[in-house]
């Protein structure tokens, strides 16, 4: 049985559908603080916190855990700056109760959703797993945290671990079965799309004067399928013994928020009325990682390299999510 801690969620939820599908049996286990019930449409459910012990220890002395997938964690990076105890509790107290509960029963493969914000400022063009971490704000902090705790716990207990650092999750499942759902939404494809079906008026950019070609923020887009099957090779890996790694999750390719705006409009075929605004507090110019290291060890390779790929996946999800409002 794997374990997918936080997997009524965005990201989790896709993740337990392909692993599902592959034969895996999985359960999740989530407060649904953020997630959805009927996003887990395979495998079993628990509701439960990942900070109770009591109910993690029933899980693992019911089930026999072969793997723990962690996505449970808050993700709002402004609300980390202005309630930062509410993301180390949740993102790094709570990560430690269900690592000491994995401990207890000898449960020793992990899979951490970390995030590019354990760089914080880029010194590079394109960013490497070797590139320093300084996160700017107590949610990268928090993943960062994590990542120096697993790499104790693998040297001291022997705990066996692949850090997946991703870039931004984007897209749905092309099934149209589930796909993103946060309340409030900050992403900005989800955002773009809620402008383009009448939803908001507008959708703003934030900076246009940036020194990239176009002046807005250049990010890297991940298609979560193509993150999906990074988890499973990740298990695999772990599962045959494979050494603790850990990965960048991007497609290496970075887009404008013009160009995301662009792609939207010729995906929908609806006029998107964007409003500039001035930049935000800490919003790097670019942010794009390399992939190699993950695709050299993994022989994972993404499926979607192209934007209007990802936003058409994103679109007949949220075409059917708002249709049935
Ligand atoms: N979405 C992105 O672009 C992105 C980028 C980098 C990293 N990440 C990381 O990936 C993970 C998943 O992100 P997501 O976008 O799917 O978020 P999400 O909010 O959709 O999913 C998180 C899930 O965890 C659950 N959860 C939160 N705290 C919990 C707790 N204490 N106990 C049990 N369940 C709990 C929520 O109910 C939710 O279902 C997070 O750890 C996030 O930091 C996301």
């Amino acid at each position: 049985m794997i374990l997918i801690v936080g997997g009524a969620g965005y990201i989790g939820s896709h993740i337990n559908k392909t692993l599902a599908k592959s034969g895996y049996k999985t359960l999740v286990y989530d407060n649904l603080i953020y997630g959805h019930r009927e996003a887990v449409k395979w495998g079993e459910f628990v509701l439960g916190d990942a900070g109770d012990i009591d109910q993690l220890r029933l899980v693992f002395s019911k089930y026999k855990i072969r793997a723990v997938m962690h996505f449970a964690a808050f993700a709002y990076v402004g609300e980390s700056v202005t309630d930062p105890e509410k993301y180390y509790i949740n993102n790094v107290s709570n990560a430690a109760t269900l690592l000491k509960v994995m401990r207890e029963y000898n449960v020793k493969n992990f899979i951490f959703s970390s995030t590019c914000a354990t760089y914080g400022i880029p010194q590079t063009d394109i960013l490497y797993e070797d590139h320093p971490q300084n996160p700017i704000n107590p949610y990268g902090y928090t993943k960062l945290v994590i990542e120096n705790m697993l790499k104790d716990y693998g040297n001291a207990y022997g705990l066996k671990y692949v850090a997946l650092r991703y870039f931004n999750a984007s897209g749905a499942d092309p099934d149209c079965e589930i796909g993103e759902r946060h309340d409030p939404e900050t992403h900005l494809i989800p955002l773009v799309l809620d402008a383009a079906i009448g939803k908001n008026k507008n959708v703003k950019i934030f900076g246009t004067d940036y020194p990239t070609p176009d002046g807005t923020c250049i990010r890297d887009y991940i298609h979560v399928n193509d993150l999906a099957d990074a988890h499973m090779l990740s298990l695999e890996h772990l599962l045959e013994g494979g050494e603790s790694q850990i990965f960048n999750l991007g497609n290496g390719n970075g887009f404008s928020v013009r160009e995301v705006i662009k792609s939207a409009e010729k995906v929908t075929g609806k006029k998107i009325l964007a409003i500039e605004d001035k930049r935000r507090a800490g919003d790097p110019p670019k942010l794009v990682g390399s992939s190699d290291k993950i695709k050299k060890t993994l022989g994972w390779s993404p499926k979607y390299a192209n934007i209007d790929d990802i936003i058409k996946t994103a679109w007949e999800w949220h075409k059917k999510l708002n249709a049935s409002k």
